[in-house]
């Protein structure tokens, strides 16, 4: 959310992150750990990585377990970023029952068992957050890709009852949904022609920076 302000656009500062214990699924775990401890006192390391399927109950479950165990506090913050698409979904009529249920399992069952153990397990009483990851393909509705896109579609859609059944617990939920970054999901099976075409399309010409979105979880 942002404010006008002379010409000037002021984000809302979001609360500060000491002392808060966060989970942030996906998104390049090792870089983000290193990055985060290469910053902090080399005695108390204040990020770890740690495995887990997310759309598997159990594995999800011991990582807010192994949060708690390790930063000896309840988790306050989720991020659920953890995500996969098939470069080469094809129309609804050629997309295998199989690929359907791989991208469903990991985009929609893992964002609702993050989403259901966060609402268990974040410490209430103000600044928990909860923010998942959607994609602009839900509001541009291209052909040939509806299995991604409906899985992302439904994880906007819980996020907008999470928030209302978290009502009066202090915690937000928010979905973020970016259009085309930079990342090697993005790359990942595309031709230089596809990604020219992509370019073509955004409104700035360019595709979105990795390293920059990641300040978009910010809520
Ligand atoms: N890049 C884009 O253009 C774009 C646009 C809109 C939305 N998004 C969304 O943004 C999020 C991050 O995507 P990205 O572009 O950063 O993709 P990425 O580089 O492929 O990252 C996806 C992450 O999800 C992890 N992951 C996959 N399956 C998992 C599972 N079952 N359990 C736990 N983690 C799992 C991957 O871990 P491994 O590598 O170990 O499998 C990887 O770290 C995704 O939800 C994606 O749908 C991306």
């Amino acid at each position: 959310m942002a404010s006008e302000a002379s010409g000037n656009v002021n984000l809302i500062p979001s609360l500060p992150l000491q002392d808060r214990v966060a989970i942030v699924t996906g998104a390049s775990p090792n870089l983000v750990s290193s990055e985060i401890n290469s910053a902090s006192s080399p005695t108390t390391p204040q990020a770890i990585v740690a495995q887990a399927d997310v759309s598997e109950p159990t594995q999800v479950k011991s990582l807010f377990d192994k949060a708690e165990e390790v930063f000896n506090s309840p988790v306050h913050i989720l991020v659920n970023s953890a995500g996969v698409t098939d470069p080469k979904l094809p129309s609804i009529a050629n997309t295998s029952l199989e690929d359907f249920d791989r991208i469903f399992s990991v985009n929609a069952r893992g964002a609702f068992l993050c989403c259901k153990e966060a609402a268990n397990r974040l410490k209430h009483g103000g600044g928990g957050r909860i923010v998942l990851v959607s994609s602009s393909l839900v509001s541009s509705l291209k052909p040939g890709i509806a299995a991604y896109t409906a899985s992302k579609a439904a994880v906007e859609t819980m996020t907008k009852i999470l928030a209302k059944e978290l009502k009066g617990t202090g915690i937000t939920a928010n979905c973020i949904a970016p259009g085309p970054i930079a990342t090697e999901m993005f790359f990942a099976g595309r031709n230089e022609e596809y990604v020219k075409r992509v370019i073509d399309d955004c409104p700035l010409g360019r595709l979105g920076r990795p390293r920059i979105w990641h300040r978009w979880w910010g809520f």
